[in-house]
């Protein structure tokens, strides 16, 4: 079932007992209490954990709900029309769908954002940060306790040209006083030396991206360190697990760092498993157009997301025009 129009976002004010506020998008609804969160549709209804919901609420809200589909788990999640947003409930869950339980809503980008914003804020304790892997935070659960605005409202870094290059600077000093990771204290931290001809000394840059990745205070949140027309260099620090499932509307390539990251990768549409990844460092893979994946870091690691922001390619892929997989051999 799809419902497509005017969906306003109307968020109740009244607080529930637990202190949090209940919200409505759409003709889906949302409640919390102190374990877990609740979403209702016209023909359904779901349960997560509040920490796990609170997780994946936080990179679909930072990163401007991604390319192609983010699934808060097998049922919950928002597939991205770059203006519009689906929002949707066991779309991409094969058993939902034959039992016809799945609901889709397709709504504009700005009111998802205002509500789903504005949940985050008000579903997040003082204690919690979501960006935090599970051993550096405190706890999300508990009746409403507090704010932590500082920690939600981090936005996702961008370089203009490469970091370290003159223009950028805001990018590093963003990480100066952060500690390097208890799990990268081997990380050499010394910068590469430059020695540039006169006259190039505003061209030439180079830094070391081992030792700026590991100061990262977040997990699963890449940050775009070089853009090169459509190319887009995002490394960033994984610990624990994937917050989504990100269903791919293109080919995105992995370059695994350092230490193991261990990949599901299943059917896009119906969930079905399709392979199980192991990436160690060195090792490059590109996922396909027509998946979607979820990774598990058992210990801090480093990942390069290799990303083609090309606004034409979910058409070209979606058409046929061209091909789920990058490369023939
Ligand atoms: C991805 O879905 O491709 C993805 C997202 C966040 C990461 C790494 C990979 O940190
Ligand atoms: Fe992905």
């Amino acid at each position: 079932m799809t419902a497509t129009g005017d969906s306003q976002h109307v968020a109740a004010e009244q607080a529930n007992e637990y202190g949090y506020r209940d919200f409505a998008l759409g003709e889906f609804r949302f409640r919390r209490d102190e374990y877990f969160v609740y979403i209702t549709w016209p023909t359904g209804s779901h349960i997560m954990s509040a920490d796990a919901f609170l997780r994946a609420l936080q990179r679909d809200v930072a990163w401007e709900f991604f390319y192609g589909t983010v699934n808060f788990d097998g049922v919950f999640g928002t597939l991205n029309h770059y203006g519009t947003v689906d929002v949707f409930a066991g779309r991409f869950n094969d058993a939902y769908r034959k039992a016809e339980l799945d609901y889709t809503e397709n709504v504009e980008t700005p009111a998802v954002r205002a509500t789903f914003s504005e949940m985050l804020d008000d579903w997040t304790n003082s204690t919690f940060d979501p960006f935090a892997s599970p051993h550096e935070t405190g706890s999300a659960f508990g009746v409403k306790n507090g704010e932590n605005r500082a920690a939600i409202t981090r936005h996702r870094v961008s370089a203009k040209r490469m970091v370290a290059v003159p223009g950028d600077e805001g990018l590093r000093s963003d990480d100066n006083g952060h500690p390097v990771n208890r799990h990268f204290a081997d990380v050499p931290q010394d910068e590469p030396l430059v020695e540039a001809e006169p006259g190039f000394e505003s061209e030439v840059a180079a830094f070391s991206l081992f030792a700026y990745l590991s100061r990262s205070q977040v997990t699963w949140n890449p940050s775009v360190v070089s853009v090169c027309k459509d190319s887009l260099f995002c490394p960033t620090t994984e610990e624990y697990i994937l917050p989504i499932v990100h269903g791919n509307d293109r080919v995105e390539w992995f370059l695994q760092l350092t230490d193991e990251i261990t990949w599901e990768v299943e059917d896009r549409e119906s969930g079905g498993v399709r392979a199980r990844v192991l990436m160690k460092p060195g090792d490059v893979c590109a996922m396909p157009a027509d998946i979607r994946h979820q990774g598990y870091s058992p210990k801090r690691s480093m990942l390069l997301v290799w990303e083609n922001a090309g606004e034409e390619i979910p058409d070209l892929i979606a058409s046929g025009k061209t091909p789920t997989y990058p490369i023939d051999f």
